[in-house]
């Protein structure tokens, strides 16, 4: 699995980052995935993150 945050889309609310910081971090105002594959056993947190997400800034692969 792979992550993207789209950082024009994201308005740096933190929820991700809240629900999975293993995966998601701020660098500057905006969120951004740091690991890149996710590994499997943060998969689900990932893709709730990404369903979280208010503004849908989080694209999953
Ligand atoms: Fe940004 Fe969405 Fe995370 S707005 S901080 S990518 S939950």
């Amino acid at each position: 699995m792979k992550a993207i945050v789209n950082a024009d889309t994201c308005t740096g609310c933190g929820i991700c980052v809240d629900i999975c910081p293993e995966v998601f971090q701020f660098v500057g105002n905006v969120a951004q995935a740091i690991l890149d594959p996710v590994p499997n056993l943060l998969e689900e947190a990932t893709s709730q993150a990404a369903d979280s997400c208010p503004v849908e800034a989080i694209k999953i692969s």
